[in-house]
């Protein structure tokens, strides 16, 4: 844990300085895990004394990147170009970049050359320092010493920043971290090298974090990790996912329980089971299948055929006929050629996805893909991109129908932006309903009637 006093004296010195509170803004990239790890980095920041603010005209602002795909890496360097110019006329600002993009080799480095005026910058493994290296900045700018401070761990460690305190974006839904790290290696990922081997969490450290959370009022968490149906194997106790999942939902409280990502070739009939048998378990999934080809599956090294993929799919679907399935794709890998595309299109329509992330391959330095032959030109992989969106815009606009004229249990998330006296809430299929209502609590759940399919969201009214 940190000393919390000697940062909260250092930040009201600094507040001396500057002449007043000084704000904090924390800009995530990226996805689920990352928004997790900024409310840790928001949850020390308050802790310490700052004011948080969306605004990047902040005396504090740090970037927890991605790195997942280049043009991630690409608006970091962009957004930290525009903030050079900001600190020029606030020479009192710091300037700190963390996460995914750090933890890659010699980037760092590079960034100390290219953007000296960043004062901190540490990587994925070092998360749970931020209070100690936050501490020696704000040293550091109180004592006028202008240079950044870099700490990056070569290695992922047992250290995780599981007890930083956490400012969590939602009263009423959180995540939980059940697991870190990936050992799959797929041949176009950076995140083994950046988020190290897969780790589990006790199940009793995760039911404990949990029951804390319930207590708090949150009414739905998303279990997360990169490949949750691997949890628990490297636990000195081994737990399967299903058996966490089978616990979570019996003795948590949860209204909503949900998971993030599952790998196809490790999901299990028992999984399928608890899915099935649980209430509270939502009734969607997200199975990234990434390629319909099983030449370009192969060549990811995904472990499994588009033959595998469907046979889970008509599983799942005979177990749980109501489930709303989501993915995610990615076209241009090297090698591909229109066969595959059309492989990955007819898959498309056989899945029936309700909704897919659509991507065009990075190149990712250190990956085995990078250097494989047959990499594809960007215009090649565009006019790809466009067929693929273009199917599965029609599935997801298909599927979404299927849900007018039922009543479906809403969970309130936000009053709407663009139609005042209108609530937004999401379906356990996650999908965002938007309806009228004079009377609502966020995070409450409401039967609304669905009237109206937008495609990819729906149009209700309160019954
Ligand atoms: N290029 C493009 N997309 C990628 N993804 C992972 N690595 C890459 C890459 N190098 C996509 C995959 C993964 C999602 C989180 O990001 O589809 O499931
Ligand atoms: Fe990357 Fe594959 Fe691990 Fe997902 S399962 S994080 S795509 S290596």
């Amino acid at each position: 844990m940190f000393d919390q006093h000697r940062l909260s004296v250092l930040t009201d010195r600094y507040a001396g300085v500057i002449g007043h509170r000084p704000t904090a803004c924390v800009v995530t990239f990226g996805c689920q895990m990352n928004a997790h790890d900024s409310e840790k980095i928001k949850g020390v920041l308050a802790e310490a004394g700052f004011r948080l603010s969306d605004q990047e005209e902040s005396d504090f602002v740090i970037y927890n990147t991605c790195t997942v795909r280049e043009n991630a890496n690409t608006r970091v360097y962009g957004r930290l170009g525009q903030l050079k110019n900001y600190k020029k006329d606030h020479p009192h600002m710091i300037i700190a970049v963390c996460g995914c993009m750090m933890q890659e080799q010699r980037a760092a480095a590079e960034l100390k050359n290219r953007l000296p005026f960043v004062d901190l910058v540490f990587g994925t493994f070092n998360l749970d320092r931020f209070p100690v290296l936050l501490e020696q900045t704000l040293i550091n700018r109180l004592g006028n010493i202008h240079e950044t401070l870099v700490e990056i761990y070569e290695k992922e460690y047992a250290g995780e920043a599981d007890r930083l305190p956490s400012k969590r974006s939602f009263t009423f839904k959180a995540g939980v971290n059940i697991m870190y790290g990936c050992n799959n290696f797929c041949s176009y990922c950076i995140v083994p090298y950046v988020r190290g081997r897969e780790r589990s969490r006790t199940k009793e450290e995760i039911m404990q974090e949990i029951k804390m959370l319930h207590q708090d009022g949150v009414k739905e968490i998303m279990l997360l990790g990169q490949n949750v149906n691997s949890y628990g194997k490297t636990l000195e106790n081994p737990v399967s996912f299903a058996q966490l999942l089978e616990c979570v939902a019996a003795e948590s409280g949860m209204e909503r329980i949900r998971f993030m990502t599952s790998h196809p070739k490790d999901l299990s009939d028992d999984l399928i089971r608890v899915m099935a048998e649980n209430q509270t378990v939502c009734k969607h999934l997200h199975l990234p299948v990434q390629s319909g080809s099983n030449r370009i599956l192969k060549a990811m090294n995904r472990r499994y055929t588009r033959e595998n993929y469907l046979a889970l799919v008509d599983k799942l679907r005979k177990a749980i006929p109501d489930l709303s399935l989501t993915t995610d794709i990615m076209i241009g890998f090297p090698g591909e050629e229109e066969r595959d595309v059309a492989d990955t299109i007819d898959l498309v329509k056989q899945a029936g996805f309700d909704n897919a992330f659509t991507f065009i391959y990075s190149k990712r330095q250190g990956t085995p893909a990078a250097t494989m032959p047959g990499q594809i030109d960007g215009e090649t992989a565009a006019a790809r991109f466009n067929q693929l969106l273009e199917a599965v815009h029609e599935t997801a606009y298909k599927r979404c129908e299927r849900f007018v004229g039922m009543t479906l249990p809403v969970m309130i998330e936000d009053q709407n932006r663009h139609q005042e006296g209108w609530m937004t809430g999401r379906t356990e299929h996650n999908l965002l309903v938007h309806f009228p209502t004079d009377s609502c609590r966020i995070g409450s759940t409401v039967p609304v009637k669905i009237v109206e399919s937008k495609g990819f969201y729906l149009i209700g009214r309160r019954v």
